[in-house]
Order: C-alpha cells, then structure tokens, then sequence
C-alpha cells in the first residue's frame, strides 16, 4: 500500500498565525520559541492564515500581502526550517475554505455564539467591521486544523475555546458519517506574557510598545531607552520595585547573564543603580540576541528565491495532505459522487 499522507511517522502539529504585521518580541517568547523547540520531535505544519486576517483586515490588502512575506522572513531568521517543517499559505490551499464549509453545515450556531474569545473579539469592533466572514473565523480555525489531520495545536490560552470547538466538531463529524478527524489537543506553552515597553499590558504595533525582531540595533536602544520602569521611583538612590517593572521583566526573557540581571535586581531595591545602566545592558543583551536573527534575515532578504521555495514546498506538502483528507470527507459525508450511480 502507498504511504498515506495522513498517516504520519510522527505526531503532527498544526498551528497558525494571522499576516496583519511583522513579528515581535512577544511573537518570540509566547510561541516561535516554542515551535522551534517542536520541529524535531514533530510533522509541523506553521500556518499564515491570511484567510483569517481578512476578518478584521479586509481593508487593508496591502498589508496582508506584505505581512506575509514579513512573517516569512521572521519564521526563517529565528530558525523554522522549512525542511524539517512546512510553511503554508492558507489561501494558496483552497482544501481550507471547502473543508470550513462543508464543516459549517454540522456545526450548530450556539458553538460561536458561547465562544469567550469570539465575543469578547466582537465587542472591539465596530459595527460595520463585524462581517460573517468575521464571525465564522473560529470555524474556519477548526477546519485549519482538521485539515491536516493534526494531533497537537500549541497555541496561547485565548485560542483553547476555539481548539475545544475542533474537538467537539471533530467527534460530530466522525460519529455522523466516518472516523476521519482525530481530536486535536491544545500544547499550552508555559510562559510568561511579556508586556509592552510601556508596561500597559498587551504589546500591539499599533500602540508602539513592541519592539520588533527585524528592528536594527539602534531602533531597539532608542525603545529600550524610552522603556517603562517603576513609575514611583524618581531617583536613581531611591529603592525602586523589580515585580511589573518591564525592564526587568525583558532581563528575565532575554539576558542569558543571570548573575547580572540577579545583582541588578539586588541594586534596583537597594537603589544603588540608575534606570539608565539597567536598561544599557539590556539593550546589549537584547542586541546581542537579536544579531544572528537580522544576519539570517538579511541572508533571506538576498535570497528570495530561498523564501519563495520555503513557501512553496509547505504548500506543496500540505496540497498532498488536503486531496487526501477531501477524499476522506467526501466519501464519509457522500457528497460530490453522485454521477457514478446512474444507469
Ligand atoms: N487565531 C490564531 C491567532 O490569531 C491564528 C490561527 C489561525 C491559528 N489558524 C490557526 C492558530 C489554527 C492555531 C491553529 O493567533
């Protein structure tokens, strides 16, 4: 018998991003280190799901279209390897949207009206912004997914109702017509939410509190300068707090010098160290992390066609794995052969 596609020697993975920008520090801590991490032990499949940008972004195409190649380069320069993983263009699948629809005609509408994270996704967004198509995102999530068959989806803890409404479409599906679909379960990273440089919270580009993987080193001083500390403490000899305070938060993820983010901290309640020296050396250690990733960037950045063929053979993958799957689908649900009956 041929090897099938969906039966893969190791467990698969499947997980996503949406094209809306390029990636930052955040990106790096709550899930691309991870993925690296991943690669070896599983069949990855790394998602860009410009589908799904389309829900709050249809406005905005051309921002799309360069996020994803933006998102590409950032997967290669910290170290996705597009020969141990697959990169995939959601929309350069169409097996995705198919698969979504058909899927949505067993699905009952309560399963996005109860979804925390659609909701509260919702109630941001301007009236002429909530589309259908918006709506229906975690659907088309779920058949992300299913798609591939894949057992294991890491992902951030807002995304867990979506993955819940996989499972639970997953079970109606194989118990209607055929086991097809395992039950995909979430791989919940064990890390801390980094927050923006302005310590409010939630980074976003558009806030300006991130800093982001393909900033040059002079970008990141100038944020790492302008970065929110203590907001009590006014002098450099006054004791200051090290809990909340980004700067030290930024210490803990990406100085690997722990002795000196430890007599650093030691210092900063004490007050016997200024903002200013603490936030030099992190900006060094925050350099120091970032050059093998801007060298690798550019390296890309001079070999595009490196980055076309890195898409384009996920895409190929994935392809396989989607014929496959529809297969298995249309058989179950009998749909689409009807012509090879008659007489
Ligand atoms: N919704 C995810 C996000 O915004 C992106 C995503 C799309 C995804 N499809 C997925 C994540 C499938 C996991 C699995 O981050």
């Amino acid at each position: 018998m041929a090897a099938s596609a969906n039966s893969p020697a190791k467990k698969r993975i499947l997980t996503g991003i949406r094209p809306t920008g390029a990636l930052h520090l955040g990106h790096y801590v709550g899930a691309l280190h991870n993925w690296i991490d991943l690669q070896d032990q599983y069949d990855c499949y790394f998602l860009i799901a410009d589908y799904q940008a389309l829900g709050d972004h249809f406005h905005e195409i051309d921002l799309i279209r360069d996020s994803v190649l933006q998102v590409t380069l950032d997967w290669l320069a910290v170290g996705l390897d597009p020969e141990k993983s697959s990169f995939v263009v959601q929309s350069y699948v169409p097996e995705f949207a198919e698969l979504s629809m058909l899927l949505s005609f067993i699905t009952p509408l309560g399963m996005l009206e109860r979804n925390p994270t659609l909701k509260g996704e919702l109630d941001d967004l301007a009236v002429e912004q909530r589309t259908v198509g918006f709506y229906n995102y975690p659907m088309s999530q779920v058949a992300d997914i299913l798609l591939p068959q894949a057992h294991l989806v890491p992902v951030g803890d807002d995304q867990l109702p979506h993955i819940e409404m996989t499972r639970e479409v997953a079970r109606k599906f194989n118990r209607m017509f055929k086991p097809v679909f395992p039950e995909a379960d979430s791989l919940i990273g064990r890390v801390p939410r980094l927050s923006g440089t302005d310590g409010q919270g939630k980074m976003s580009k558009s806030k300006g509190n991130v800093i982001m993987l393909s900033d040059d080193e002079k970008t990141v001083t100038k944020k790492v300068r302008g970065m929110f500390t203590d907001p009590n403490r006014v002098r450099a000899d006054t004791p200051g707090k090290v809990e909340g305070n980004p700067v030290f938060q930024y210490h803990d993820a990406f100085n690997p010098n722990t002795e000196q983010v430890d007599e650093f901290k030691a210092r900063y309640r004490a007050g016997t160290v200024g903002d200013v020296e603490v936030k030099m050396a992190l900006a060094e250690a925050l350099n120091n992390f970032l050059d093998p990733i801007r060298e690798k960037r550019a390296y890309y950045e001079a070999n595009m066609n490196l980055v076309e063929e890195a898409i384009m053979d996920g895409v190929g993958r994935m392809r396989k794995v989607a014929a496959e799957t529809m297969e298995q689908v249309r058989d179950a649900m009998r749909i689409s052969s009807y012509t090879k009956n008659w007489k």
